[in-house]
C-alpha cells in the first residue's frame, strides 16, 4: 500500500481519509497474520501512558497489551487514584506526563473534545480512547476490521447494509462507526426510538428507522448498543420493558434475519435489554472477535503514529 500515514494523533474517524482507514486495517491485518512482526519491538524505548478518566475494561486492557506487545513501557492511570481527585486539570496532568517524557498519551474522558484539547498542547501522540458521546475511533476501526474479516476481502463495502440499533444519540461508538462505514461505502441505517435517533443524523449520509422489525431481514450486520444511562439526564423512553419489546434483539427477531448476519456489540452488554444472551453468545455473534481484533488495531495505530516525528 503506497499511502503514508501523516497524522501526529488519532482523535476521530471523521478527520481520516478512506486511505488512512485502509492503511490502519492493512497494518492490523499484517499483525494478525504475522504475529512475529511485533517481535522486532518497534516501540522499544517509548513510554505509553493510559490516562482513563472514565471506566473501561476492554479499551484500557487492549491498549496496554498492544503497547507492551510492541515493546513500549506502559503506565496506566485512572481518575480515582490520580491527582485529578485533588483538582488537577487535564492540561496540567498532560504537561506532567510530558515532563516525564511520555511519547504517547491514550485518553478516555467524559468530555467530548478532551483528546483534541490535549493533542494541541502536547508533543506526545494522542490517541482518543473514547470522549463523551463524540468518538471512539479505535472501536470503529476494529468493528470494520471484524466485518471485513468475516465477509472476506472480495465482498464490496457498497454491498453491505449495516444496522446500528440503540442509544445512538449518546453513542460515540455509533458516530465513529457511521463515519468509518460511510467513508468505506457501506449503507448504514440507524434504528431506535425517535428520542434517541433524531432525524438530524441523516446529515451523516445514513438512513433512519424507528421500526427494528422492518429493517431486520435486509441487514448484513446488526450492531446493538446499550442504553448509556451515565450520559442521559432524563428519560428517553417510557420503560425498559417497552424498549426491549420494540428494540431488543431476542431469538424470535434473530430468526427473521439473514442466516449469515453478523451480530455485533461493542460491550459492555446489558443482557436481556438490547440483546438476549442466546443471541449474544450464538454463532453469528462477533462480540469476542471484536475484542480480539482490538489488540491488532491498537498495535497498528501505535506503530503508524510512531512513524511520525
Ligand atoms: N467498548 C468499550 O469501549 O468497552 P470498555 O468501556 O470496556 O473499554
Amino acid at each position: 500500500m503506497s499511502h503514508a500515514w501523516t497524522r501526529k494523533d488519532l482523535l476521530t474517524i471523521r478527520e481520516l481519509e478512506r486511505a488512512d482507514l485502509e492503511l490502519i486495517l492493512e497494518t492490523a491485518r499484517d499483525f494478525k497474520q504475522r504475529p512475529a512482526a511485533a517481535e522486532a519491538r518497534p516501540l522499544a524505548g517509548r513510554t505509553v501512558v493510559n490516562l482513563f478518566v472514565e471506566p473501561s475494561t476492554r479499551t484500557r486492557t487492549s491498549f496496554e497489551l498492544a503497547a507492551r506487545r510492541l515493546g513500549a513501557d506502559v503506565i496506566s492511570i485512572d481518575s480515582e487514584s490520580s491527582s485529578f481527585r485533588k483538582g488537577e486539570t487535564l492540561k496540567d496532568t498532560g504537561q506532567v506526563l510530558e515532563a516525564m517524557h511520555a511519547d504517547f498519551v491514550i485518553l478516555r474522558h467524559s468530555a467530548a473534545g478532551a483528546p483534541q484539547f490535549l493533542a494541541e498542547r502536547l508533543r506526545a501522540h494522542l490517541l482518543n480512547a473514547g470522549d463523551g458521546a463524540h468518538e471512539h475511533p479505535t472501536q470503529a476501526l476494529f468493528d470494520t476490521f471484524t466485518m471485513r474479516e468475516r465477509f472476506g476481502p472480495d465482498r464490496a463495502w457498497e454491498s453491505l447494509h449495516v444496522v446500528i440499533c440503540g442509544d445512538i444519540l449518546f453513542s460515540r461508538v455509533a458516530r465513529s462507526n457511521v463515519w468509518a462505514l460511510r467513508k468505506l461505502g457501506a449503507r448504514v441505517t440507524l434504528v431506535g426510538p425517535a428520542t434517541l435517533v433524531p432525524d438530524v443524523f441523516r446529515e451523516l449520509g445514513v438512513e433512519i428507522s424507528h421500526d427494528f422489525d422492518a429493517v431486520l431481514p435486509g441487514a448484513d450486520v446488526i450492531m446493538l448498543l446499550r442504553i448509556q444511562h451515565e450520559r442521559q439526564r432524563r428519560s428517553f423512553f417510557p420503560s425498559v420493558g417497552e424498549y426491549v419489546s420494540l428494540f431488543g434483539l431476542d431469538q424470535r427477531r434473530f430468526e427473521r434475519c439473514k442466516p449469515d448476519v453478523l451480530i455485533m456489540h461493542p460491550g459492555p452488554i446489558n443482557r436481556g435489554v438490547e440483546i438476549a444472551s442466546e443471541v449474544a453468545d450464538g454463532p453469528n455473534s462477533t462480540v469476542l472477535d471484536q475484542v480480539e481484533n482490538g489488540l491488532v488495531i491498537r498495535m497498528a495505530a501505535l506503530k503508524l503514529l510512531d512513524g511520525i516525528a
